[in-house]
Order: structure tokens, then sequence, then C-alpha cells
């Protein structure tokens, strides 16, 4: 039995797509992964297979083969560890590999079955959003991940946690949206004196976002008026503090 599930290699600020491959096929039981991991992704093994142990799952007695495909791409990093269970998971049967499909799935797990963060969730979620799949990833990332925008975010705490949402028997809460922080604390327009038709014309460009050029003689309040521009613009939404970032 085989069966796929969506994730990601990182190259430094870009995140490349890659399937990890199951294979159950009979032979001496033995867990293979091949595909240029490196230690931290060959190690997973091992996690994988406590983790699933402490789920109650036993790994089957099987010649159980992971492939990460594009194979000559090199893969570093832990975060191989729940793509690679899911996929597992899925080749047994233990979940759906239809409902799987949907999602890109990142992080990294712990002996006891817990989804612990791993860095780059951010790259793997603005991925998957360009894919129009969900991303499953670590619950301490979730709110990382939604500054990708409109996707479907899955923040598990654990395995089972997990798998129960997949089955629809327990869903997870939708992570916390972030919110781009305030601008700190540049001048506030209503300190500026006078200069009325000023203040209107840095109003209507912030509410219009329309250009705005001042001329005016040195000290006449050009440079305090630009500092105030960003206290009355709107709160930037996910995807412009990213573009600006
Ligand atoms: N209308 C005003 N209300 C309050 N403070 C003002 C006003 N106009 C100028 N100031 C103060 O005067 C000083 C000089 O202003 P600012 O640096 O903004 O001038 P500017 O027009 O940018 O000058 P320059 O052309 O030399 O760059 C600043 O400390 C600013 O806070
Ligand atoms: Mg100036």
């Amino acid at each position: 039995m085989a069966a796929t599930v969506a994730t990601v290699a990182y190259l430094g600020l870009e995140a490349r797509a890659v399937e990890v491959q199951v294979q159950l096929s009979s032979g001496l039981p033995a867990f293979i992964i091949v595909g240029l991991p490196d230690k931290a992704v060959a190690e997973s093994r091992e996690r994988v297979r406590a983790a699933l142990a402490s789920i109650g799952l036993a790994l089957p007695p099987k010649r159980i083969t992971v492939n990460l495909s594009p194979a000559d791409l090199p893969k570093e990093g832990s975060h191989f560890d729940l793509p690679i269970a899911l996929c597992l998971l899925a080749a047994i049967g233990a979940t759906d590999a239809e409902t799987l499909s949907h999602y890109v799935a990142v992080g990294e797990l712990s002996l006891d079955g817990r989804v612990a963060p791993s860095p780059g969730v951010l790259l793997a979620a603005i991925h998957a959003s360009a894919q129009d799949k969900g991303l499953i990833c670590p619950v301490a990332q979730g709110s990382e991940a939604s500054w990708a925008g409109e996707l479907d975010v899955i923040a598990a705490p654990d395995l089972l946690a997990l798998l129960a949402h997949l089955k629809g028997s327990a869903l997870l809460p939708a992570p916390p949206v972030a919110e781009a922080e305030p601008p700190d604390g540049g001048p506030d327009l209503a300190q500026v004196k006078g200069q009325e038709v000023a203040k209107r014309a840095l109003e209507i460009c912030a509410a219009g976002g329309h250009n705005l050029l001042m001329s005016g003689p040195p000290g006449a309040g050009k440079s305090l008026l630009a500092a105030c521009l960003p206290g009355i613009l709107p709160p930037l939404q996910p995807s412009e503090a990213l573009g600006i970032m």
C-alpha cells in the first residue's frame, strides 16, 4: 500500500514542494528513509516510531520505505516528522489519505506525540496558500501561519488531536489571527498646531491612498507632518505587513 502527503523543503527564503511517499511491502521489517535526508531527517524515524507508539499504534511488521520526492533535492530539518507520520498513518489506513491531500504538513514530533514547533512555518504557509491547500502545523505556530492570508490552518497540539480533527470527531479551534503591531509611537497629528490645509491633505491621502508632495520653507513642519502619517493610516492587513517586511 502506498500513500503520499505534501510538505516543503526550505532553500534559503524559499519553500519548495516535497512529496512524502510511503510504501509498505512484504519482506524483513525495516524503516528506511530515502531522498537525500540530512541527519535530522534520518533521525525522524525514531521520533515517528515513538510518537506512533505513544498513541497506541505500532509500526506494521513490514518493510516501510519513505521516499522524499524530488529525490535529488537535499532535505534538512526536523519538520518532516509530521508529514512522514501522517503518510504512514494514511498507508496503514488510520487516517483518510483523500483529506490529507488538501494539506501541506510541517512539524516536529516529540516522543510523546506532541507536535513541536519547527522553523519556517510562515514560508510553508505562503507555499500552501499559493497551491490552494491548507496547512497542518504545530499549535504554537498557528498564528504565525495565519500571516500568509486566507488559508485553512490546522494548528495541531498533538498527533491524537490531529487525527480526531481530520476524522471530524473533535475539531481543533482555529488559531488566533495575528495582528500587525501598531507602529511605535510616532508624533500624533493632533500635536501639529495650525496647518489645517496640510493636515486635511494628509488625511485625504491616508484615506484614499494618494501621493503627496509637500513644499514649504525650512521649519514649516513638513517632516513633522510626514511623520504623523503612519498614525492615521488603517492597520495593515497580514499580507500587506508581509509585503513591507
Ligand atoms: N505646525 C506645527 N506644530 C507643531 N510643531 C511644529 C509645527 N511646525 C513645525 N514644528 C516643529 O518645528 C520643527 C521643525 O519642523 P520640521 O522639521 O517638520 O520642518 P521641515 O518643514 O521639515 O523643515 P526642512 O525643510 O528644513 O526639512 C520640529 O521640531 C517641529 O516639531
Ligand atoms: Mg524636513
